[in-house]
């Protein structure tokens, strides 16, 4: 324990994070104070002073190279167009080539629901949770292709056990348990604005989900890459959680991938206005993209072509398809991290918990879209909102279970 002690003063010396040893100094149980100190031992201290150091640089757009991206729009197909693409994406999804993750390792911090988003009751009738209504997107998807679909479901370490305990207590609402697997995702340290590591309330380093980018490289670690070359999965449909009209498997979707010999591919929504706050596709430095609401100029927002539809128009709803090379290679790559101020419950240094009522900490998280660059090329299929899209982001307003109940249910009445 001495040696262990001492090999923990030098690291939080050599960083600046000696506060720590304070926590350390209150405990009084030995083995709280060793667990204490193998948490500190796992920590990359030197990634989070870089990441620290990044928190106060100011983002240059100024040298990249931004242009419109080509898209399909599924329904200006012509009959030959679908035919074609729906023969070839039905031909890989009755084979057992398509696999579904659904990202549900989110902390739902604007919903405020307790418990995994994917718990959360819609307000339907059948009082269906979020993870109910996805399962029966899957059990359709067996119907329509005669095919059971490998589903892997991305948790976080807040939320792991519930998660898995909810489909367990729910015997998997039908879908076959084998084909269920969970994975975890990774977890970054929390700082304060001076660049300390926060202590949480149940005296552990503070730390959080590393973002919806952090996919990739769980995957690999967690052996799910392995595990989908091992079932012959060529192509991955990665979602959020939170869409309740979410179409994982979609033969268009998949047959357009083919057709047009890409790695991956992208649904799209038309913006709802020029200056809809959302991330739309395009072209970086000749690469696939996604710019960001707060990097695109107003001019750029509102340009259009020359069929008057929007240049920049086309939003990313986080509905996309990789080829499972394509998933190997940014999972061997380092995305970038992003940083978002956040309200984080912490121990101070006099040992007293602190709920914060405004941001206090930096959250460090990497996004999905940033995988796009490592590729040559992205496949966008437009798709419509009434059709697929029905997020359940807020408590209440726009994007709230109140929205997303509606959108549904007028769906499934029109079928
Ligand atoms: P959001 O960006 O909407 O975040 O995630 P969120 O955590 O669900 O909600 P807020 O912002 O705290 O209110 C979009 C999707 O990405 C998943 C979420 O579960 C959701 O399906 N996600 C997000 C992860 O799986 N891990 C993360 O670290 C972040």
């Amino acid at each position: 324990m001495d040696e262990k002690l001492e090999q923990v003063k030098q690291t939080l010396a050599k960083y600046g994070q000696e506060q720590l040893l304070d926590e350390y100094n209150r405990l009084t149980d030995e083995n709280q104070k060793h667990d204490f100190l193998d948490s500190i031992l796992t920590i990359d201290f030197n990634q989070v002073k870089t990441l620290y150091e990044k928190s106060k640089e100011k983002p240059n757009f100024a040298d990249s190279k931004i242009e419109p991206i080509e898209y399909v729009d599924k329904s200006k197909l012509t009959k030959e167009e679908y035919d074609e693409l729906n023969k070839i994406g039905t031909e890989q999804i009755k084979k057992g080539k398509l696999a579904v993750v659904t990202m549900a390792g989110g902390q739902g911090t604007r919903l405020g629901h307790t418990g995994p988003k994917g718990t959360f009751d819609l307000g339907l009738d059948t009082h269906k949770s979020i993870f109910e209504i996805l399962t029966d997107v899957l059990i359709k998807a067996k119907q329509d292709f005669d095919v059971e679909i490998p589903w892997y479901i991305m948790t976080s370490e807040e939320n792991n056990k519930q998660t898995v305990d909810f489909f367990e207590n729910h015997n998997y609402f039908g879908y076959p348990k084998k084909n269920v697997t969970f994975f975890k995702q990774g977890k970054l340290p929390m700082i304060s604005t001076d660049g300390k590591v926060l202590i949480d309330e149940n005296h552990k380093i503070k730390q959080a989900a590393d973002g919806h980018g952090g996919i990739f490289n769980s995957m690999l670690k967690e052996g799910i890459v392995y595990d989908m070359k091992a079932r012959g999965i060529e192509w991955v449909f990665i979602g959020g959680v939170d869409n309740v009209l979410v179409k994982p498997v979609d033969p268009i979707l998949v047959g357009l991938s083919v057709k047009k010999n890409v790695l991956a591919a992208g649904k799209s929504l038309v913006k709802a206005n020029p200056h809809e706050k959302v991330g739309v596709f395009c072209k970086r430095n000749g690469r696939p993209s996604v710019i960001e609401y707060s990097e695109i100029t107003p001019e750029m927002a509102e340009e259009t072509d020359e069929n008057g539809e929007l240049k920049y128009g086309e939003s990313h709803i986080l509905c996309n398809l990789f080829n499972i090379k394509a998933v190997e290679k940014v999972s061997q790559k380092a995305l970038p991290y992003h940083i978002a101020f956040k309200k984080a419950k912490y121990i101070d240094k006099d040992g007293n918990v602190v709920k914060p009522e405004t941001p206090n900490a930096y959250k460090f998280e990497a996004f999905l879209f940033d995988a796009f660059e490592s590729l040559d090329n992205l496949a966008i299929l437009r798709v419509k909102r009434e059709e697929e899209f029905a997020p359940v982001k807020n408590a209440e307003g726009v994007d709230s279970p109140e929205t997303a109940r509606k959108l549904y249910l007028d769906f499934h009445s029109k079928k």
